[in-house]
């Protein structure tokens, strides 16, 4: 790779897990941060920048496809090929499948789906003649395993995995790999937004029945560091023979079915 840094474009790099995602793989590439939160990602690349790292800030929203066009463009042509993408932009609506609007379904599409797939259709388009190249998307264990009030949420993510594993499989002849990191419950803002109080991490732990969560059998919640670093090792050349994978991070919660 000689000493030139590779490229990697994290969405939803304001704050949360992408935030983290950042932090980690800035220590190996240039990051192009992109996220609707201006301020926020400002406020990481300031971060980054003041350890000597690498990090510009892309305002966008991932649902615009062709802002989305045009932003990979320019991050090609002002910081170089976009080596590693990471779509971790995610929104959540909570709310019952009789209560949930038309406007929580589009806009909880509008992001975890059809973001995941602007971004690495513009990515994968550059990367395909350049024959290099690694994407992970961050899904959700609730891809796999139904949970209350989350029938949008879970719908949508079940949708960007399976899309992330095809897209593996038309760009393995290229040496292209696709891999996707399910977290469960993470220390985020996402996540606290669910807590009734402030025992609400040891709820989340300890499960409930009239729910049919089972709890975490780890008997902790994920730090967004325990996701990033699944996520750095799969877009690792640690990981070079790892495609079309689904690997959950959450301490057990779905029984690793
Ligand atoms: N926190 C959890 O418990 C948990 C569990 C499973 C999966 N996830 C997934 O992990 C990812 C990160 O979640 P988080 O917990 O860090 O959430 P978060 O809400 O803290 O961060 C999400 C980020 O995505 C950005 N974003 C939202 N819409 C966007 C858009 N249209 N374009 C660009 N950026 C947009 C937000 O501005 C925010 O910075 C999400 O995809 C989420 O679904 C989180």
């Amino acid at each position: 790779m000689g000493d030139t840094p590779r490229v990697a474009l994290v969405t939803g790099a304001a704050q949360g897990i992408g935030a983290e995602v950042a932090r980690v793989l800035a220590g190996e590439a240039t990051i192009a941060a992109l996220d609707t939160n201006a301020e926020g990602l400002l406020s990481l690349v300031a971060e980054l920048r003041g350890k000597g790292q690498r990090a510009t800030a892309w305002p966008v929203s991932v649902s615009d496809a062709s802002a989305v066009e045009t932003v990979v463009e320019r991050i090609e042509k002002e910081l170089g090929p976009i080596h590693t993408l990471v779509n971790v932009a995610g929104v959540l609506r909570m709310n019952p499948v009789v209560s949930l609007s038309d406007e929580d379904w589009a806009t909880t599409f509008g992001v975890n789906t059809n973001g995941v797939f602007h971004v690495s259709r513009a990515v994968a388009r550059r990367m395909v003649p350049r024959r290099a190249g690694v994407i992970v998307t961050v899904g959700s264990n609730a891809a796999g395993t139904p949970r209350m009030q989350m029938a949008a949420y879970a719908a949508s993510k079940a949708a960007s995995t399976m899309f992330t594993k095809c897209l593996g499989l038309e760009l393995a002849q290229y040496g292209i790999r696709c891999n996707v990191v399910s977290p469960g419950s993470t220390d985020t803002a996402m996540q606290r937004g669910m807590w009734k109080d402030e025992h609400g991490a040891d709820a989340v732990i300890a499960g409930a029945s009239e729910t049919f969560r089972v709890g975490i059998p780890l008997r902790r919640i994920a730090t967004p560091r325990d996701i990033a670093e699944a996520v750095q090792f799969l877009a690792s050349d640690r990981a070079r023979h790892i495609t079309m994978h689904d690997l959950c991070v959450d301490g057990g919660a779905t029984l690793g079915v």
